[in-house]
């Protein structure tokens, strides 16, 4: 068993950030292809153009970041 942890940090006013030994898959399991070894970052502001991936459109669009709890 991989004893590696994985982050997911949240930024204030943009995407997810994944780090660690992770896989991405979409809702059938297919596996989403990310570089190995490279954090990625996932969209939540349901903007970009490159989903899940966050392509910086978030910077330009006005959306509420704000978390809930
Ligand atoms: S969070 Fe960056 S484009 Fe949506």
């Amino acid at each position: 068993m991989n004893d590696e942890k994985f982050t997911i940090t949240i930024s204030k006013t943009g995407p997810y950030k994944v780090e660690g030994p992770t896989k991405l898959v979409d809702d059938s399991g297919q596996p989403i292809e990310t570089r190995e070894g490279k954090p990625f970052f996932l969209c939540r502001c349901g903007h970009s153009s490159n989903k899940p991936f966050c392509d910086g459109t978030h910077n330009r669009q006005e959306w509420d970041a704000e978390l809930t709890s």
